[in-house]
């Protein structure tokens, strides 16, 4: 049973203020490359219209050549409040980039101090920026200088184990002028393994005066609530959690919001979400959106009978109406069954 001290209820009443930005939820959905684009921001949205978005992250060296808006950078003009942000290593190439990402919108502007994939380190972006920190440092002061949002960073504790430079790094990014950091708690070298280390999230919090958001394996409610309380932080980011599972950033900020817990939507109630996450893929990026698709599917055929069967059908799948057959005779089958759902990894069903 999972509760809301009193305490971290009245820490979280008010809202979580970026700079002069008011968000009126302290839950976020993290920027996903190759997952957080227009379709799955709007799934996101409807369960929880309060809270922040962020973009797939957006290469600034890309848009400094090509001086032309690309689709992951596209946003909707009511899907506020929400976030672009942006990786380079470059301070004049972010500082560019930042400017045309007010222009489509964004109400701030995130630079990405995190990502431990080579093709980005290796060209001094991403969580190299946590080894170079007077890099970071400029590019925190060039990006706030050029627009008038709010400018917040995403970054990890360290490189490695040995080299945690998270408390130092985050105060050069506060001094530089950053408006709100999120930490996620592992270091590059732990890449998604081991348990994230929220008490450097804690330590940092203790140390700055601007909002620090928590992330890393916020996968349910109460580990949101548990990270809330652990670290201090002021609002938590959902990830991984949300790949299949759009719902999970509105459940979180419904109980925070509420104390009370969402009924959690049952299998056929995620396919169906699948299959509008589908067929909006294909309407917005047509047959790339369907290949694109695929990894969204698998992720959610997950945690009902059948599932493993659906996962190898929907994983190859090319044409649209292929995918919507494939779920619409799973949902067929769940919903003609008098079974119930028995938990577990994959689930099996006994008749009731
Ligand atoms: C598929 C995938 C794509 C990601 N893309 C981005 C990204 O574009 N920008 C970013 O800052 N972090 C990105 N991340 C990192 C997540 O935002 C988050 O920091 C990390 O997954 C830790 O949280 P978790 O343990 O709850 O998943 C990505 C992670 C995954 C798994």
């Amino acid at each position: 049973m999972i509760s809301l001290s009193p305490s971290l209820q009245a820490r979280l009443s008010t809202p979580l203020k970026i700079g002069s930005f008011e968000v009126k939820s302290r839950v976020l959905q993290s920027p996903l490359s190759g997952v957080t684009d227009m379709v799955f921001r709007r799934l996101v949205r409807r369960y929880a219209p309060e809270s922040m978005m962020y973009t797939e992250m957006v290469n600034a060296t890309g848009l400094h050549y090509v001086k032309e808006l690309p689709k992951i950078m596209e946003i909707d003009d009511n899907e506020r409040p929400i976030s672009i942000q942006l990786f380079d290593c470059r301070p004049d190439f972010l500082a560019e980039a930042a400017v045309m990402a007010v222009e489509e919108g964004a109400d701030t502007v995130d630079i990405n101090m995190g990502c431990p994939v080579n093709k980005i380190t290796k060209n001094g972006g991403g969580s190299s920026l946590l080894r170079q920190p007077e890099v970071a440092e400029a590019i925190v002061r060039a990006v706030v200088k050029a627009v008038n949002v709010p400018v917040t960073v995403k970054t990890r504790i360290g490189w490695t184990d040995q080299e945690i430079t998270i408390l130092d790094f985050a105060k050069r990014m506060e001094d530089a002028g950053a408006q709100m950091i999120t930490v996620h708690g592992r270091t590059r070298a732990q890449g998604y393994n081991g348990p994230a280390k929220w008490e450097w999230i804690k330590k940092v919090k203790e140390i700055l005066s601007i909002p620090v958001i928590g992330n890393g394996d916020i996968f349910s409610v109460e580990a949101a609530v548990r990270c809330l309380e652990e670290t201090g932080a002021d609002g938590v980011m959902c990830s991984r959690g949300t790949l299949g599972y759009p719902f999970l950033v509105g459940e979180v900020d419904y109980f925070l919001k509420t104390g009370n817990l969402l009924e959690p939507p049952t299998p056929i109630q995620r396919l169906e979400c699948a299959k509008e996450h589908l067929q909006a893929l294909w309407e917005y990026k047509g047959d790339r959106g369907v290949r694109q698709a695929r990894k969204h599917m698998t992720w959610y055929a997950k945690g009902f009978a059948g599932a493993s069967e659906l996962r190898g059908q929907l994983a190859v799948v090319d044409k649209v109406e292929h995918g919507l057959e494939f779920i619409d005779r799973a949902i067929e089958r769940l919903a003609n069954c008098n079974w119930q759902e028995v938990e577990g990894e994959e689930p099996i069903l006994v008749e009731v």
